[in-house]
């Protein structure tokens, strides 16, 4: 039933190629400029003409509403807010008939999100579901919606259903750009054919599995972890650290690289290992920066970078070769390095990493 691998996490870790694929199947195809988003279509006026998106969400699923508020914002120049279903709900917040609010679950079963669905709805807003368990209680109490197709997640720590998320919601923020004429055909396409080669994309990144195995073995008896990114990548971030924390036990933040020197500086000393994502993007130089302000406190910098960098290699202990994309897609690719990390990280410790104490699949209580 784990088709070979010791846990169904590493499992699941290896089947998003496929997984991302089967989300984009016979919703994109790039060379005829065909982008459909099946649950979409009844609602893509009210999608179109929103005054604002309200993403709601728990967890590893309110990181992807995260990488969506920088997506939706970007394309479709919509004005995002991500809300944690447990603070939105007891809130009183501001809504009307005239917020579009996308609900994003894997199990679909949340409380706090079902909760907070069931508010939005009595305030008139249209809700959009983003869910992996066809039939899930979340996907009925939705108005419309789309599957994320990721197949059924086991392991307790998410990650297939997190890349299918992004998948889903990507191709929901370029199909309202699109519609909405902010992004011009030309870009539209290559943004469309970017986006068909992503599963081989992170194929390539599993590759990089030998080398994470070695990087956990020096830091698998850290204390703590720190985890920085900027942009899309500060998402990426919060989820790595979430990863790590849920199935080692080692306790690890994430944060926007630039925060860092707003507290979290302080924890800065040779114990501390720092995991920067520093892709080639429009903020690299800034976390370049940053990566030099930890190196002068003589934290062990753990870098994952674009193919081919040389900048941050001469600064980092250990720099992870991701391979390039869009910036915007780039999530996609650079959390699959920080998934297989805190997987070995774990096991090595001797961790339950399909079943991590305290923690359910879904949590059907608040
Ligand atoms: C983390 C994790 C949790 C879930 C959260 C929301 O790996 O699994 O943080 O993401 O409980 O669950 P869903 O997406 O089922 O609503």
């Amino acid at each position: 039933e784990k088709g070979g691998y010791d846990h169904f996490m590493l499992k699941e870790i290896y089947e998003q190629p496929r997984s991302i694929a089967d989300c984009m199947r016979g919703r994109l195809d790039a060379s005829s400029g065909r982008l459909v988003v099946g649950g979409l279509r009844d609602y893509m006026n009210k999608f179109q003409n929103a005054q604002r998106i309200i993403i709601t969400a728990c967890g590893t699923s309110w990181h992807a509403g995260l990488v969506a508020e920088y997506l939706f914002e970007e394309f479709a120049r919509i004005p995002v807010e991500v809300e944690y279903a447990s603070e939105f709900r007891y809130r009183n917040p501001v809504l009307n008939e005239n917020d579009f609010v996308i609900a994003i679950s894997q199990s679909g079963e949340t409380a706090d999100t079902l909760a907070a669905i069931e508010l939005a709805k009595s305030k008139g807003a249209t809700i959009f579901g983003v869910c992996n368990v066809v039939g899930s209680s979340i996907a009925r109490a939705t108005h419309a919606g789309s599957y994320t197709h990721a197949g059924p997640e086991i392991g307790v720590a998410s990650t297939k259903a997190f890349t299918a998320q992004i998948s889903v919601l990507t191709l929901m923020a370029l199909k309202l750009g699109y519609q909405r004429g902010m992004i011009a055909e030309t870009r539209y396409m290559e943004l469309l054919h970017e986006l068909e080669t992503i599963p081989g994309k992170v194929e390539r990144a599993l590759q990089l599995n030998e080398q994470l195995i070695k990087i956990a073995e020096i830091y698998k008896d850290a204390r703590n972890f720190l985890y920085l990114g900027r942009g899309y990548n500060f998402p990426v971030a919060l989820e790595g650290a979430l990863k790590l924390k849920e199935i080692s036990y080692i306790h690890a933040e994430g944060y926007p690289a630039a925060e860092m020197k707003h507290g979290p500086i302080a924890l800065i000393d040779e114990e501390m290992p720092v995991v920067f994502i520093a892709t080639k993007d429009s903020s690299y130089e800034k976390v370049v920066s940053n990566i030099q302000e930890v190196k002068a406190r003589k934290g062990k910098i753990i870098a994952v970078v674009t193919e081919g960098d040389t900048t941050v290699k001469n600064m980092a202990d250990h720099v992870i070769e991701v391979p390039s994309t869009e910036e915007a897609f780039v999530p996609l690719i650079s959390v699959v390095p920080l998934q297989l990390l805190s997987y070995h990280i774990a096991v090595m410790r001797g961790c339950n990493v399909d079943q991590p104490r305290n923690l359910a699949k879904s949590v059907t209580v608040e």
